[in-house]
Protein backbone atom coordinates (compact mmCIF):
# COMPACT_ATOMS: atom_id res chain seq x y z
CA UNK A 1 0.00 0.00 0.00
CA UNK A 2 2.11 3.22 -1.70
CA UNK A 3 0.40 5.83 -0.46
CA UNK A 4 -1.11 5.94 3.15
CA UNK A 5 -3.05 9.42 2.89
CA UNK A 6 -6.48 9.33 4.51
CA UNK A 7 -6.23 5.52 5.11
CA UNK A 8 -7.41 3.86 7.85
CA UNK A 9 -5.50 2.45 10.37
CA UNK A 10 -6.40 0.29 13.51
CA UNK A 11 -4.07 -0.43 16.18
CA UNK A 12 -4.40 -3.00 19.33
CA UNK A 13 -1.99 -2.42 22.28
CA UNK A 14 -1.56 1.07 20.43
CA UNK A 15 -1.75 2.69 23.71
CA UNK A 16 2.16 2.20 24.48
CA UNK A 17 5.29 1.39 22.82
CA UNK A 18 5.89 -0.28 19.51
CA UNK A 19 1.93 0.18 19.13
CA UNK A 20 2.29 4.06 19.78
CA UNK A 21 5.23 4.23 18.16
CA UNK A 22 3.19 2.93 15.02
CA UNK A 23 0.28 5.33 15.48
CA UNK A 24 2.43 7.92 15.37
CA UNK A 25 4.23 7.16 12.40
CA UNK A 26 1.51 6.02 10.42
CA UNK A 27 -0.07 9.22 11.52
CA UNK A 28 2.66 11.23 9.94
CA UNK A 29 2.61 9.56 6.61
CA UNK A 30 -0.94 10.90 6.47
CA UNK A 31 -3.35 7.97 7.68
CA UNK A 32 -6.24 8.02 9.91
CA UNK A 33 -4.96 5.83 13.11
CA UNK A 34 -7.81 4.15 15.21
CA UNK A 35 -5.58 3.45 18.72
CA UNK A 36 -6.88 0.40 20.34
CA UNK A 37 -5.88 -0.58 23.85
CA UNK A 38 -7.57 -2.23 27.22
CA UNK A 39 -5.76 1.24 28.82
CA UNK A 40 -8.16 3.85 28.14
CA UNK A 41 -6.09 7.25 29.19
CA UNK A 42 -3.11 5.67 27.09
CA UNK A 43 -5.01 4.94 23.52
CA UNK A 44 -6.66 8.41 24.46
CA UNK A 45 -3.50 10.25 24.69
CA UNK A 46 -1.77 8.62 21.78
CA UNK A 47 -4.70 9.87 19.44
CA UNK A 48 -3.93 13.37 20.93
CA UNK A 49 -0.29 12.53 19.58
CA UNK A 50 -1.77 11.48 16.28
CA UNK A 51 -3.88 14.12 15.70
CA UNK A 52 -1.05 16.48 16.37
CA UNK A 53 0.76 15.18 13.23
CA UNK A 54 -1.81 13.54 11.16
CA UNK A 55 -5.29 13.75 9.64
CA UNK A 56 -7.35 12.37 12.37
CA UNK A 57 -7.48 9.80 15.03
CA UNK A 58 -9.79 7.97 17.24
CA UNK A 59 -9.26 6.06 20.53
CA UNK A 60 -11.40 2.98 21.44
CA UNK A 61 -11.40 0.83 24.67
CA UNK A 62 -10.85 -3.31 23.31
CA UNK A 63 -9.84 -5.70 25.59
CA UNK A 64 -8.37 -8.43 22.65
CA UNK A 65 -9.39 -11.29 24.63
CA UNK A 66 -13.24 -10.18 23.97
CA UNK A 67 -14.78 -10.89 20.42
CA UNK A 68 -17.22 -8.39 21.48
CA UNK A 69 -14.52 -5.55 22.41
CA UNK A 70 -13.00 -6.71 18.62
CA UNK A 71 -16.25 -6.24 16.93
CA UNK A 72 -17.14 -3.36 18.20
CA UNK A 73 -13.90 -1.22 17.37
CA UNK A 74 -14.36 -2.44 13.62
CA UNK A 75 -17.37 -1.06 13.95
CA UNK A 76 -16.97 2.13 15.57
CA UNK A 77 -14.00 2.74 13.18
CA UNK A 78 -16.05 2.06 10.22
CA UNK A 79 -18.84 4.87 11.38
CA UNK A 80 -15.89 7.34 12.40
CA UNK A 81 -14.00 6.93 9.30
CA UNK A 82 -16.35 5.13 6.93
CA UNK A 83 -13.48 2.58 6.11
CA UNK A 84 -10.33 0.11 7.39
CA UNK A 85 -7.50 -0.10 5.29
CA UNK A 86 -4.68 -1.75 7.91
CA UNK A 87 -5.83 -3.97 10.84
CA UNK A 88 -2.09 -3.95 13.13
CA UNK A 89 -2.85 -6.85 15.71
CA UNK A 90 0.20 -5.71 18.32
CA UNK A 91 -0.63 -6.92 22.20
CA UNK A 92 1.26 -9.60 23.77
CA UNK A 93 2.03 -9.98 27.18
CA UNK A 94 4.84 -12.33 28.77
CA UNK A 95 4.52 -14.96 31.60
CA UNK A 96 8.35 -15.57 32.90
CA UNK A 97 9.56 -18.29 34.97
CA UNK A 98 11.30 -21.38 34.89
CA UNK A 99 9.60 -23.96 32.37
CA UNK A 100 8.75 -25.91 35.53
CA UNK A 101 7.08 -22.39 37.37
CA UNK A 102 5.00 -21.52 34.54
CA UNK A 103 1.27 -22.85 35.81
CA UNK A 104 -1.23 -23.76 32.92
CA UNK A 105 -3.38 -20.95 34.09
CA UNK A 106 -1.01 -18.65 33.05
CA UNK A 107 0.12 -20.60 29.90
CA UNK A 108 -3.98 -20.66 29.34
CA UNK A 109 -4.09 -16.74 29.44
CA UNK A 110 -1.07 -15.81 27.77
CA UNK A 111 -2.00 -17.96 24.73
CA UNK A 112 -5.40 -16.00 24.40
CA UNK A 113 -3.45 -13.07 24.66
CA UNK A 114 -1.26 -13.53 22.38
CA UNK A 115 -2.38 -15.83 20.19
CA UNK A 116 -6.17 -16.02 20.42
CA UNK A 117 -6.59 -12.58 19.79
CA UNK A 118 -5.00 -12.91 16.12
CA UNK A 119 -7.42 -15.63 15.71
CA UNK A 120 -10.39 -13.49 17.06
CA UNK A 121 -9.44 -10.39 14.78
CA UNK A 122 -9.13 -12.23 11.95
CA UNK A 123 -12.68 -13.07 12.28
CA UNK A 124 -13.42 -9.56 12.68
CA UNK A 125 -11.28 -7.83 10.10
CA UNK A 126 -10.33 -10.04 7.22
CA UNK A 127 -13.77 -9.93 5.47
CA UNK A 128 -13.82 -7.09 5.25
CA UNK A 129 -10.39 -6.67 3.58
CA UNK A 130 -11.20 -9.90 1.57
CA UNK A 131 -14.44 -7.88 0.17
CA UNK A 132 -12.12 -4.70 -0.59
CA UNK A 133 -10.10 -6.79 -2.30
CA UNK A 134 -7.29 -4.84 -0.60
CA UNK A 135 -5.87 -3.77 2.64
CA UNK A 136 -3.13 -5.26 5.13
CA UNK A 137 -2.53 -7.00 8.21
CA UNK A 138 0.49 -6.50 10.22
CA UNK A 139 0.94 -8.93 13.13
CA UNK A 140 3.26 -8.77 15.93
CA UNK A 141 5.66 -11.53 16.46
CA UNK A 142 9.38 -11.20 17.92
CA UNK A 143 12.61 -12.02 17.29
CA UNK A 144 12.08 -14.59 19.86
CA UNK A 145 9.73 -16.54 17.86
CA UNK A 146 12.63 -17.01 15.20
CA UNK A 147 16.07 -18.92 17.65
CA UNK A 148 16.34 -19.81 21.32
CA UNK A 149 18.07 -17.26 23.28
CA UNK A 150 16.22 -17.89 26.60
CA UNK A 151 14.08 -20.50 28.45
CA UNK A 152 12.45 -18.25 30.60
CA UNK A 153 9.36 -17.07 28.78
CA UNK A 154 7.59 -20.48 27.27
CA UNK A 155 4.05 -19.43 26.72
CA UNK A 156 5.47 -16.23 25.24
CA UNK A 157 7.90 -18.02 22.93
CA UNK A 158 5.18 -20.63 21.99
CA UNK A 159 2.63 -17.66 21.00
CA UNK A 160 5.33 -15.71 18.67
CA UNK A 161 6.60 -18.62 17.31
CA UNK A 162 2.53 -19.41 16.36
CA UNK A 163 2.42 -16.13 14.84
CA UNK A 164 4.95 -16.55 12.85
CA UNK A 165 3.59 -19.91 11.40
CA UNK A 166 0.32 -18.66 10.82
CA UNK A 167 0.95 -15.06 9.23
CA UNK A 168 3.38 -16.94 6.79
CA UNK A 169 0.39 -19.48 5.78
CA UNK A 170 -1.87 -16.43 5.96
CA UNK A 171 -0.03 -14.95 2.79
CA UNK A 172 -0.38 -18.05 0.71
CA UNK A 173 -4.44 -17.20 1.66
CA UNK A 174 -4.23 -13.01 1.48
CA UNK A 175 -1.67 -12.28 -1.44
CA UNK A 176 -3.74 -13.87 -4.47
CA UNK A 177 -6.84 -11.93 -3.32
CA UNK A 178 -5.41 -8.63 -3.03
CA UNK A 179 -4.67 -8.38 0.87
CA UNK A 180 -1.06 -7.84 2.36
CA UNK A 181 0.34 -8.97 5.56
CA UNK A 182 3.66 -8.18 7.39
CA UNK A 183 4.97 -10.05 10.25
CA UNK A 184 6.86 -8.10 12.53
CA UNK A 185 9.93 -9.68 14.67
CA UNK A 186 11.22 -6.98 16.89
CA UNK A 187 14.51 -7.62 18.73
CA UNK A 188 15.07 -5.37 22.11
CA UNK A 189 13.03 -2.06 22.07
CA UNK A 190 12.54 0.19 24.94
CA UNK A 191 8.46 -0.03 25.79
CA UNK A 192 6.45 -0.31 28.85
CA UNK A 193 6.07 -4.18 28.14
CA UNK A 194 8.16 -5.10 31.94
CA UNK A 195 4.73 -3.78 33.68
CA UNK A 196 2.49 -6.51 32.58
CA UNK A 197 5.02 -9.48 33.14
CA UNK A 198 3.68 -11.81 35.49
CA UNK A 199 6.14 -13.78 37.50
CA UNK A 200 6.26 -17.31 38.37
CA UNK A 201 9.00 -19.11 41.23
CA UNK A 202 12.38 -18.05 41.40
CA UNK A 203 13.25 -15.94 37.82
CA UNK A 204 16.53 -14.42 37.75
CA UNK A 205 17.40 -11.63 34.94
CA UNK A 206 15.04 -11.31 31.94
CA UNK A 207 17.31 -12.79 29.38
CA UNK A 208 17.51 -11.30 26.01
CA UNK A 209 19.36 -11.17 22.95
CA UNK A 210 22.53 -9.71 22.15
CA UNK A 211 21.14 -7.05 19.69
CA UNK A 212 20.71 -3.27 20.04
CA UNK A 213 17.82 -1.93 22.28
CA UNK A 214 15.85 0.44 19.51
CA UNK A 215 13.47 3.03 20.01
CA UNK A 216 9.76 2.59 19.25
CA UNK A 217 9.52 5.26 17.00
CA UNK A 218 11.87 3.47 15.05
CA UNK A 219 10.38 0.43 14.94
CA UNK A 220 6.90 2.29 13.92
CA UNK A 221 8.63 3.69 11.30
CA UNK A 222 9.93 0.35 10.31
CA UNK A 223 6.32 -0.94 10.33
CA UNK A 224 5.10 2.16 7.96
CA UNK A 225 7.69 1.61 5.37
CA UNK A 226 6.83 -2.72 5.36
CA UNK A 227 3.35 -1.91 4.55
CA UNK A 228 4.01 0.55 1.79
CA UNK A 229 6.73 -2.49 0.43
CA UNK A 230 4.19 -5.04 1.34
CA UNK A 231 7.03 -6.70 2.82
CA UNK A 232 6.35 -9.97 4.67
CA UNK A 233 8.85 -10.41 7.39
CA UNK A 234 10.17 -7.73 8.89
CA UNK A 235 13.41 -7.63 11.27
CA UNK A 236 14.34 -5.24 13.13
CA UNK A 237 17.95 -6.35 13.46
CA UNK A 238 17.75 -7.73 9.79
CA UNK A 239 21.46 -8.18 9.27
CA UNK A 240 22.52 -9.68 13.14
CA UNK A 241 19.46 -12.26 12.73
CA UNK A 242 19.86 -12.91 9.40
CA UNK A 243 23.78 -14.44 10.15
CA UNK A 244 22.15 -15.74 13.50
CA UNK A 245 19.76 -17.99 11.18
CA UNK A 246 22.28 -18.76 8.68
CA UNK A 247 24.93 -20.08 11.68
CA UNK A 248 22.18 -21.98 13.52
CA UNK A 249 20.97 -23.62 9.74
CA UNK A 250 24.81 -24.38 8.76
CA UNK A 251 25.63 -26.22 12.42
CA UNK A 252 22.04 -26.47 15.09
CA UNK A 253 24.13 -28.25 17.75
CA UNK A 254 26.67 -25.99 17.50
CA UNK A 255 24.27 -23.38 17.65
CA UNK A 256 22.62 -24.74 20.54
CA UNK A 257 25.68 -25.51 22.61
CA UNK A 258 26.71 -21.78 21.88
CA UNK A 259 23.16 -20.33 22.81
CA UNK A 260 23.07 -22.66 26.47
CA UNK A 261 27.27 -20.86 27.29
CA UNK A 262 25.84 -17.23 26.09
CA UNK A 263 22.56 -17.99 28.96
CA UNK A 264 25.24 -17.93 31.82
CA UNK A 265 26.29 -14.80 31.40
CA UNK A 266 23.67 -12.37 29.47
CA UNK A 267 21.57 -10.81 32.54
CA UNK A 268 20.07 -8.06 30.11
CA UNK A 269 16.47 -6.66 31.47
CA UNK A 270 14.40 -6.59 28.20
CA UNK A 271 12.21 -9.00 26.19
N1 LIG B 1 9.48 -4.37 23.66
C1 LIG B 1 10.18 -5.34 23.09
O1 LIG B 1 11.41 -5.45 23.29
C2 LIG B 1 9.49 -6.33 22.20
C3 LIG B 1 10.29 -7.27 21.52
C4 LIG B 1 9.67 -8.18 20.69
C5 LIG B 1 8.29 -8.15 20.52
N2 LIG B 1 7.54 -7.23 21.19
C6 LIG B 1 6.09 -7.24 20.98
O2 LIG B 1 5.62 -5.96 20.64
C7 LIG B 1 4.24 -5.86 20.99
C8 LIG B 1 4.00 -4.55 21.70
O3 LIG B 1 4.68 -4.59 22.95
P1 LIG B 1 5.41 -3.35 23.61
O4 LIG B 1 6.78 -3.77 23.92
O5 LIG B 1 5.18 -2.13 22.81
O6 LIG B 1 4.62 -3.30 25.02
P2 LIG B 1 3.85 -2.17 25.82
O7 LIG B 1 3.48 -2.84 27.10
O8 LIG B 1 4.63 -0.92 25.87
O9 LIG B 1 2.52 -1.92 24.96
C9 LIG B 1 1.52 -2.90 24.89
C10 LIG B 1 0.14 -2.25 25.02
O10 LIG B 1 -0.82 -3.33 24.94
C11 LIG B 1 -1.85 -3.04 25.85
N3 LIG B 1 -2.52 -4.31 26.21
C12 LIG B 1 -2.06 -5.30 27.02
N4 LIG B 1 -2.97 -6.29 27.09
C13 LIG B 1 -4.01 -5.92 26.30
C14 LIG B 1 -5.23 -6.52 25.95
N5 LIG B 1 -5.60 -7.71 26.47
N6 LIG B 1 -6.06 -5.87 25.08
C15 LIG B 1 -5.72 -4.66 24.59
N7 LIG B 1 -4.57 -4.02 24.91
C16 LIG B 1 -3.72 -4.66 25.74
C17 LIG B 1 -1.17 -2.38 27.04
O11 LIG B 1 -2.10 -1.60 27.80
C18 LIG B 1 -0.10 -1.54 26.34
O12 LIG B 1 -0.60 -0.22 26.10
C19 LIG B 1 3.92 -7.10 21.81
O13 LIG B 1 3.27 -8.04 21.02
C20 LIG B 1 5.28 -7.61 22.22
O14 LIG B 1 5.28 -8.99 22.45
C21 LIG B 1 8.11 -6.32 22.02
Amino acid sequence: MKDLQDRVVVITGGGSGIGRGSALAFARAGAKVVVADRDDDRSESVAKEARAVGPGALSVRCDVVSDADLTALRDRALEHFGAIDVIMNNVGVIAAGSPLDIPLSDWQRVIDVNLLSVVRSNAVFLPLLLAQGEGHVVNTASTNALYAYSSDRLPYTATKAAIVAISEALALFLRPRGVGITCLCPGPVITNISEQITFHGEVGPIQAPTLELLDAGDVGEMVVQAVQDDRFLLLTHPKEVHDILVRRADDPEGFLAGQIAAMTDSPVVSP
